[in-house]
């Protein structure tokens, strides 16, 4: 499926961006175009990969006409450009439906122009009954795309807009594990919001692997997410003390717009919800031989919302391995 494709990846430069690029080289790309704003990351990350399939584009997804003329011949765009840290958002709400929302719309509107055969676009739990202004964005770009191809010409546009969702990516920038390593490491108590908070986790591998296969399968208007355990913070922390050293704890309390649990699909989803191997898929309109030969279909009869509160835990031992590969 990738074999000579030319592939474009906003937000190339980042956690996700990298990582994805670094597997999809693997595969024999024609080119890899990053697009992204920060000249030094882009410097960074040529010297890093040093592979002469990578072009380096400056611009900025608010920008129509720059994401146009970087589309140009583009086969496949996965959209990873977004601005996703929750408290910064907060302060600054319309600088995120600028790039997430936007941003989102004009990624849609130059993979038509360009007619791109599929774009994956990259969500988050926090779509899901949103409380922050990050989440509000996610939930709108989700929309943008499950939507985009509703009222086109079929016979004119043939882009296939598929929406993955998933949960923390364990070790990404700013995430809690790297952040309770470094106060750990300074010999700090870990900050702990809330003991009995719980989140979804996914490796960047297990995450790299999930939006893989959704890209070869996808449609087009669906969302797919994977079936991801979860951990409780505490269970982090003992973890970590366990790894490294026990520098105690301190109960800061749970920040506006953080929930206690996350949610990957709500209960009003789960009537248009599939479930197709070692994944969900949100679809209001399929039948169980839509995704032929990718899986097993099952029309999902009865299950409460998929929420990080009733997800099966990472034990202590599996918590302990991943940190131990992705983290230290
Ligand atoms: N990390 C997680 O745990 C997680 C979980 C679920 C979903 N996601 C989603 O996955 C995607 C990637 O996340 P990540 O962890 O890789 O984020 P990241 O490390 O912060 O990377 C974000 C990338 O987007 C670029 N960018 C930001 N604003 C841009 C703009 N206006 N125009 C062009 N490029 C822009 C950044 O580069 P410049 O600053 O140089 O432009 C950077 O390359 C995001 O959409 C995020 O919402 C992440």
């Amino acid at each position: 499926m990738f074999e000579g494709k030319k592939i474009l990846i906003t937000g190339g430069t980042g956690s996700l961006g990298q990582a994805l690029t670094k597997r999809l080289l693997e595969h024999d790309v024609d080119a890899i175009r990053i697009f992204s704003r920060n000249e030094s990351k882009q410097i960074d990350m040529e010297s890093k990969f040093s592979d002469k399939r990578l072009r380096f584009l400056l611009g900025d997804i608010r920008d129509f006409d720059r994401l146009n003329r970087a589309f140009e011949d583009i086969d496949i765009v996965f959209h990873a450009a977004a601005l996703k840290h929750v408290p910064v958002i907060e302060y600054n709400p319309f600088e995120a439906i600028k790039t997430n929302v936007i941003g989102s719309q004009n990624v849609i509107s130059a993979c038509l122009q360009q007619n791109v055969e599929r774009v994956i676009c990259i969500g988050t739990d926090k779509a899901v009954f949103p409380i922050n202004t990050y989440g509000a964005t996610k939930l709108l770009m989700e929309k943008l795309f499950v939507t985009a191809s509703n009222y086109l010409n079929k016979k004119r546009y043939h882009t296939k807009f598929i929406t993955l969702r998933y949960g923390n990516v364990i070790g990404s920038s700013s995430s809690v594990i790297p952040k309770f390593i470094e106060q750990i490491k300074n010999k700090k108590s870990v900050t702990i919001t809330d003991p009995k908070m719980t989140r979804f986790s996914i490796t960047m591998d297990e995450a790299l692997d999930f939006i893989l296969n959704a890209t070869k399968i996808g449609q087009g208007s669906e969302i797919f997410v994977p079936k991801m355990k979860a951990y409780t913070i505490t269970s982090v922390k003992d973890a970590l003390f366990e790894l490294l050293e026990n520098t105690g704890e301190k109960i800061t309390g749970i920040r506006e717009g953080e929930k206690l649990d996350e949610v990957l699909i709500s209960d009003v989803e789960m009537r248009f919800c599939w479930e197709l191997d070692d994944m969900y898929v949100i679809h209001s309109s399929i039948n169980k031989n839509y995704y032929e030969g990718a899986g097993n279909l099952k029309k999902i009869e009865s299950m409460d919302s998929y929420s990080s509160a009733g997800a099966t835990k990472l034990s202590n031992n599996e918590l302990k391995k991943i940190i131990e590969n992705y983290c230290l």
